[in-house]
């Protein structure tokens, strides 16, 4: 059996699968986020461990643990984890959705120039990559800097503490902004350019592969042989698109997590010269392009949990009946913006409200508002000329059929529904699976194990209604921008 531990924002997701790749147990454990200040996002790596290590536990009672044969990872991105010479944490790890950056963003995008960026990297700086986090610690923290021992992954700070192993793997090193996607490898320039070390770095695998075997006394607490490999995993992204099966050139997922991503996988290395898409390495040992919001399934559960205090998303969706004819905008800019507008700054806001806007209303436009913001980074790959025919989806908000539907129309194209929303911790299994020889490459896996059950097809007519709110839609942020400053 393989694991595929999901490291998430708000909770580690834990799946143990089958070589078949039936699912046998799901389990989660929360971990709080910390926002010290406006737009920081902190998390503490030792709960990361501990709770990664309860659930371990949960996951493995009352199941077979002799059969237990590998375990693998899909980790969320970009956060930079910084160890001393002992192994300690230095300072709480900042996250992919922090926005600290904006001068060391600003010095890396103007005076190191996108051009050279994009050159070592295929990428430039936004506020949530590594590399841009490293300069914020030499210029803001200079004595945790000198500390700095070892540098790591959210994933990878896991997969040292199972293995004792320095390890990152080719997908998840691609978010760092030190490393050359197009040829799998750190960047030398970048690491001279961010004063890394190269002797801070772990050794990059691909996503496939062991990077070490279970430590003893750890395979002895969960009661599991010392044999059980430990396999270098994915960005959660990545890992997502192994575990919907979206492999294979213009096969296309989308994410409605608490990031929301378009996750197109390409077999041939390209760069958005827009730099709205990243350009990344992907898991099976291509490559994609990614549109990231940094917030999706989050923002309608800041508007369910915290604005209106309901724990019942359902009963508050069943409320909803005319699509297409909402007159309340919403921009899910609640942390800024990454895909398409790299806008640090960016907010939240609702537009067009009138005497006789229901709640309703207002929920709906959340749900449109982030679909709308999918759209952006669909048509930025179409101004590249990629044809998108159709998606898969998976992620929290994807157990809502209305907002399947909304996506849907709003896409106007087909969303193909996999057996089971779980993307990165099914894929983080599979990669586990491919590394333990079950199958012979990831293509394989994806294809052989991923059942889709359903489709939900656009409708013409309110398709049509979708793309004349998605026109109006798109002129609102150009149109607020000043006014977040
Ligand atoms: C991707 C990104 C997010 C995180 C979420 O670039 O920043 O999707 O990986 O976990």
């Amino acid at each position: 059996n393989y694991i595929g531990i999901d490291l998430g924002t708000s909770a580690v997701k834990l799946l143990l699968m089958e070589g078949s790749g039936k699912i046998l147990k799901i389990v989660s454990r929360e971990y709080p986020i910390c926002f010290p200040k406006p737009g920081w996002s902190e998390q503490n790596p030792y709960d990361w461990f501990t709770q990664s290590m309860d659930g371990l536990k949960e996951l493995l009672d009352g199941t077979d643990r002799s059969l237990v044969a590998g375990i693998s990872f899909g980790g969320q991105m970009h956060g930079l984890v910084a160890l001393d010479d002992k192994d300690e944490v230095i300072r709480p790890a900042i996250l992919w959705n922090d926005g600290r950056t904006t001068k060391e963003c600003d010095y890396l995008n103007q005076v190191i120039g996108k051009e050279r960026l994009s050159a070592y990297t295929a990428n430039i700086s936004f506020t949530g990559f590594t590399a841009p986090k490293v300069l914020w610690m030499k210029n803001n923290e200079p004595e945790n800097f000198a500390k700095i021992h070892k540098i790591m992954l959210p994933k990878d700070y896991l997969a040292f503490r199972l293995s004792g192993n320095y390890s990152t793997d080719v997908s998840d090193a691609s978010g760092t902004l030190f490393f050359d996607v197009k040829n799998r490898c750190w960047s030398e320039e970048m690491c001279e350019i961010c004063s890394i070390k190269t002797s801070w770095l772990p050794k990059v695998y691909e996503s496939y592969e062991e990077v070490g075997t279970l430590l003893p006394e750890l395979a002895k607490e969960l009661g599991v042989s010392d044999q059980v490999k430990i396999v270098a995993g994915a960005g959660d992204n990545a890992a997502a698109a192994v575990g919907t099966g979206t492999v294979g050139d213009g096969a296309c997922n989308i994410s409605l997590g608490t990031s929301g991503t378009v996750f197109i996988s390409s077999d041939k290395f390209g760069v958005d010269e827009n730099n709205a898409l990243h350009s990344f390495d992907h898991a099976d040992g291509s490559y994609h392009l990614m549109g990231c919001m940094l917030s999706a399934a989050s923002c309608n559960k800041w508007w369910m949990d915290d604005i209106i205090g309901t724990k019942d998303y359902g009963a508050e969706q069943e409320n909803i009946t005319k699509l297409g004819e909402n007159h309340v905008f919403f921009l899910p800019y609640l942390m800024g913006e990454r895909s398409p507008h790299n806008d640090p700054n960016a907010r939240g806001t609702f537009i067009g409200l009138t005497m006789d806007t229901t709640r309703a209303d207002m929920t709906q436009a959340v749900l449109e508002g982030v679909a709308f913001a999918l759209r952006d980074s669909f048509e930025v790959a179409r101004s590249l000329g990629i044809h998108i025919a159709r998606t898969r989806i998976c992620g929290g908000g994807a157990k809502s059929p209305l907002w399947k539907k909304i996506v849907a129309n709003v896409l106007n194209i087909p969303v193909d529904i996999p057996e089971n929303e779980q993307g990165p911790s099914m894929g983080g299994a599979m990669l586990a699976a491919v590394a333990c020889g079950e199958y012979p490459t990831v293509r394989d896996a994806a294809e052989t194990i991923v059942k889709l059950t359903d489709t939900v097809e656009p409708e013409p007519e309110l398709a049509a209604k979708y793309e004349e709110r998605y026109q109006k839609f798109r002129k609102i942020y150009p149109a607020c921008r000043d006014l977040f400053l």
